[in-house]
């Protein structure tokens, strides 16, 4: 079977960045700058990103072009007895990252209608809590499934089948090239709206003023290194893929640059209208900036509402503002399908519509549990063991692989051959000792603070049963595919 190929490196630059554009950072960034030192934290926030970030997605851009596979065949390719490897990163993401997300989604569908009849009413808190979500006390008890939420589900996971079915080129590439334009056109929007609230200008301060004293706390640094990781949607097993299908002759290293830039640059820019609304509420409630502050779901489907509540043509606002957090969320979802459609593709040689259609059914049926009444508490317990520990002990392993169990150099050399960016000796040394020490310091720190306090507050069993089940269940999924046959074995040839 021929590989499918992007119709062009735009397509390919655009799908990466849609891939790495998602809720995270729309909703998290700000956040994140504001209580780590506001505009300074932009010092070790870049810095990651050149030293750790970059190099990183130079990498899997690389092992996926070079070995022309996804992950787990281009890891096979390295070494056979990592296959697994490749194996966990795409499943944990597809049936955990994924089933989540998509009902995150389904959420922001929601309040994208709830938008035009402000139907949350004055008490946004109380509304998406008790109405919307009908939580119950405890990931323990699930409760019933929200009909709503698994309407909104189904119509994702129906996208998401939709858009990666249609192949390549007249799917993945053609919806990224309208949702990223569309993408930055809304939040253009949104930016220069807020900008002209009563009050954006101290939400803006709230957000950017430095306090460069914040830099000598190792936590400024580790969380910074960690968003740059989750944000490129590193050790997902995505940008291999991606990578795999560039016609030989791709310029790599600046795709990698010009991802990790305008990524960034997005969550710089989305971060203003994140302020400059909180500013606004502030204000016009006569609180401190400091009270309304908040971050993802919060921030989201608490505070946005409100804000939306009190201001001249909210509706059209709000409005706005879930359909962008729809694009940026349905752009990485795709990706993850994609990513996994295409390792099952590369090893058992089933034609990838088929694929596609069963693997999106399994989505939706996954999302089930997210969608009911103990949703959240389940969403919050995986989300955060999945990020923290299986991304970065891919992010490892990846490192680990390419830069001690093979030659590192030969995948220098096959960048440095077809792209315009030459990488010198200093992207060996950053994959081989920097990116696997900054990775570990982050896993034992949050090894620490997990042993020390329990996630939350969650109970140890609920923490056990699903955070590490999840974690352990995948990879037991990902030995199972490992260790099944490849259906043609002269793809393993290099
Ligand atoms: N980079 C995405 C974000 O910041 C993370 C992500 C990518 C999540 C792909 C899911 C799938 O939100």
């Amino acid at each position: 079977m021929k590989r499918e190929q992007w119709n062009s490196q735009l397509g390919f630059l655009l799908a990466a960045i849609g891939s790495a554009i998602g809720l995270g950072n729309i909703w998290r960034f700000s956040y994140m700058a504001y209580s780590n030192g506001g505009g300074a934290f932009l010092i070790p926030y870049i810095t990651a990103l050149l030293t750790a970030g970059v190099a990183l997605l130079i990498l899997e851009f690389g092992i996926g072009h070079e070995r022309i596979g996804s992950a787990p065949l281009a890891y096979a390719k390295i070494r056979k007895s990592w296959e697994w490897m490749g194996w966990w990163s795409v499943t944990f993401v597809m049936f955990g990252i994924c089933l989540y997300y998509s009902v995150i989604i389904s959420w922001c569908l929601n309040y994208f209608f709830y938008s035009f009849g402000l139907i949350w009413g004055d008490d946004p808190n109380q509304f998406f809590f008790q109405t919307f979500l009908s939580l119950t006390d405890g990931p323990d008890d699930i409760g019933n499934i929200r009909i709503r939420i698994l309407t909104g589900a189904l119509v994702v996971w129906g996208l998401n089948w939709f858009i990666v079915f249609r192949g390549l080129g007249r799917g993945i590439e053609l919806a990224n090239k309208i949702f990223m334009p569309l993408l930055f056109i809304l939040m253009t929007i949104l930016v220069l709206w807020s900008l002209f609230l009563e009050g954006a200008i101290e939400g803006v301060k709230a957000y950017l003023k430095p306090d460069f004293s914040v830099l000598l706390k190792p936590k400024v640094w580790i969380d910074a290194y960690s968003q740059i990781f989750f944000t490129l949607s590193l050790g997902f097993g995505i940008m291999i893929a991606y990578s795999s299908y560039l016609p030989r002759k791709a310029n790599l290293s600046r795709n990698a640059l010009l991802t990790g830039i305008i990524n960034s640059g997005f969550s710089l820019f989305s971060g203003f209208a994140v302020f400059a609304v909180l500013g606004f509420m502030a204000v016009s409630q006569e609180i401190p900036i400091s009270k309304v502050v908040s971050q993802s779901i919060g921030l989201a489907f608490v505070a946005y509402p409100k804000a939306v509540s009190l201001m001249p043509g909210g509706q059209i606002f709000g409005a706005i503002f879930f359909f962008s957090l729809i694009i940026a969320g349905l752009s990485s979802s795709i990706s993850i399908v994609e990513a996994f459609s295409s390792s099952v593709v590369d090893k058992f040689a089933i034609p990838k519509k088929g694929i596609v259609t069963i693997l999106c059914l399994f989505g939706f049926l996954g999302s089930i549990i997210f969608t009911t009444q103990g949703g959240l508490f389940w969403l919050d317990i995986a989300d955060h063991f999945l990020t923290h520990y299986g991304l970065v002990v891919v992010g490892i392993a990846e490192c680990i692989l390419a830069g001690w169990l093979f030659d590192l150099y030969i995948i220098r050399k096959h960048i440095n051959r077809i792209s315009s960016l030459k990488l010198g000796r200093w992207w060996e040394f950053s994959i081989r000792y920097f990116i696997p020490f900054v990775l570990s310091v982050i896993v034992i720190w949050d090894l620490y603070h997990e042993i020390t306090s329990p996630y939350e507050g969650y109970s140890w069993f609920s923490i056990i049963s699903i955070g590490m089940g999840w974690l352990l269940g995948t990879l037991v999924t990902a030995l199972i595919l490992s260790f099944k046959p490849w259906k043609n074995p002269r793809i393993l040839n290099i």
